[in-house]
């Protein structure tokens, strides 16, 4: 037993010393390294190299500190996106300048989005102005292909070209799938970055295929070099890279200042795995004979990341009770959505819409044989009254996630990722009956 805990111990303290057992380089670019890992197949070591690059390394200027800044950008951007429920690469931090990842195929096509128009759409666009917002986002892609300078491609090409990567073929499915990812990955980021005030004005990325899953993930990295972040929308007070492709002059100065702004980035970019506001859902039961419904309620929300607190009480049996119950989640400043849950009559739901400013969601538990009729208590109000009515459990957590996602951009992620989720894997479900029937 103690030999049991001393090994252990070692292997952490092992772990603690970055001792990862590394297989051969498998890849090597202008930025990073990638390792085989010897004791963990199926994935590799991501090492940031300490320079800094643009126009294709026709300027390198090695800086220091960089590859740590890159780090910690990469690392928060993919827990931030992973936590929301976005497949990526990532699987955890290593060291100040590598990360752990899954090992890919990388499709290699750059996948370009952009809020606001600048930089090289302008002259590709001539007579759209520098500003201008796309709505729906704007969607890019470009072949990764250094000697031809990165040529944009369309939906056709890609198709046409016919990649086949880690045994998975890039057909009509897989592009659709990285399309649509591309776009729910930028509306998080956007998200996240307007809780510092910031505009992400475009950003590009890259998709693997996991060697071991098959899956198409969200590879590589997200750092100060795959986007354009505005403050205050500012293009003046520019935080990325492009203050780096201005520089006139390559001085020592400069490059602190360009140093300066991405220290400011990963400040920053911690802020964003930050929920902003603390909200709960208390579900109100009329009867503990209807708490399994409630639990159910319950485990909807923690996959939110909200607080579920139950509670037993009866607007027609004890009405001060209820109002008593109600003042207590009133009092403390948290903000609050209440589910109401009542079988036969649902005077709970209602009593508490006509008496608090707080939202009322109705989650009555339906029966069989009289629920067509009870259901009326929870849907024919009185003047004044705004409580809503979901029947399913999973259904009023999501509604109250769409609530605080107002103000919480974690929670808002998560609901985004999830309509993602689905979307793929209804696409996946139909390529694959499409496949059976052939
Ligand atoms: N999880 C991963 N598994 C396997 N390869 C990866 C992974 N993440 C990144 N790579 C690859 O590692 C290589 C080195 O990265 P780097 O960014 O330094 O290349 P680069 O010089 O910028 O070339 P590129 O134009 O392909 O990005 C790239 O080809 C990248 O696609
Ligand atoms: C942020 O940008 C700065 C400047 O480009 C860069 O040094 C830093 O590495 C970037 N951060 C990340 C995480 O890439
Ligand atoms: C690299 O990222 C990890 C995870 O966020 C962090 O623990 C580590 O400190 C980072 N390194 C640097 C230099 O920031
Ligand atoms: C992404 O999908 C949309 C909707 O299907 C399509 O209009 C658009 O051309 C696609 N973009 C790219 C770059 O493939
Ligand atoms: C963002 O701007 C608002 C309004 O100007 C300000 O109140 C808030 O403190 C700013 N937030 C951050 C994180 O800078
Ligand atoms: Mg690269």
């Amino acid at each position: 037993m103690q030999s049991f805990t001393l090994c252990f111990l070692v292997v952490k303290l092992l772990d603690l010393f970055e001792m990862l057992k590394l297989g051969q380089k498998l890849n090597e670019g202008k930025t990073k390294q990638i390792f085989e890992l010897v004791d963990e197949p199926g994935h590799v070591l991501v090492q940031s190299k300490d320079q800094i690059t643009a126009g294709n390394a026709v300027r390198k200027d090695q800086m220091e500190g960089k590859a740590a800044i890159a780090n910690r950008t990469t690392s928060c951007v993919f827990k931030l996106l992973q936590e929301a429920g976005i497949k990526t690469a990532f699987v955890r931090q290593q060291s100040e300048t590598a990360f752990v990842a899954a090992h890919c195929e990388m499709i290699p096509i750059e996948w370009v989005c952009r809020r606001v128009a600048t930089g090289s759409f302008l002259k590709r666009n001539p007579g759209v102005k520098e500003g201008y917002r796309f709505s729906p986002l704007k969607l890019e892609m470009f072949f990764k292909d250094d000697a031809n300078n990165d040529p944009q491609w369309s939906e056709e090409q890609l198709l046409e070209t016919k990649f086949s990567l880690a045994g998975l073929n890039v057909g009509r499915c897989e592009v659709d799938i990285m399309n649509r990812s591309t776009v729910a990955i930028f509306e998080v980021l956007e998200r996240a970055w307007a809780t510092q005030n910031c505009t992400l004005v475009d950003m590009k990325i890259e998709f693997g295929v996991n060697v071991r899953t098959k899956e198409i993930v969200l590879a590589d990295v997200i750092d100060n070099d795959s986007w354009r972040l505005w403050p205050a929308g500012d293009r003046s007070q520019q935080k990325d890279k492009q203050v780096y492709r201005d520089l006139k002059e390559v001085t020592p100065e400069a490059m602190q200042m360009v140093k300066k702004n991405f220290e400011w980035v990963s400040e920053r970019v911690k802020l964003l795995l930050e929920p902003k506001a603390c909200g709960r859902v208390v579900v109100l039961m009329g009867s503990t004979s209807d708490l399994a419904h409630c639990e159910k309620i319950r485990k909807a929300c923690g996959s939110y990341g909200i607080h579920c607190v139950l509670r037993v009480t009866s607007a027609h049996k004890g009405p001060d009770e209820t109002l008593h119950i109600k003042a207590e989640y009133e009092g403390d400043g948290v903000p609050t959505v209440f589910v109401a849950v009542a079988g036969r009559s649902n005077g709970l739901g209602p009593v508490m819409s006509g008496n608090t400013a707080y939202p009322v969601i109705n989650c009555p538990p339906i029966t069989p044989d009289w629920g067509a009729q009870d259901i009326w208590s929870s849907l024919r109000m009185p003047s004044g009254l705004g409580c809503s009515t979901v029947l399913s459990p999973d259904a009023a957590a999501q509604f109250a996630a769409q609530i605080f996602g107002l103000s919480d951009h974690l929670v808002w992620s998560k609901l985004r990722a999830s309509m993602l989720n689905t979307w793929v894997s209804l696409k996946q479900a139909d390529k694959k009956l499409q496949a059976c029937s052939l």
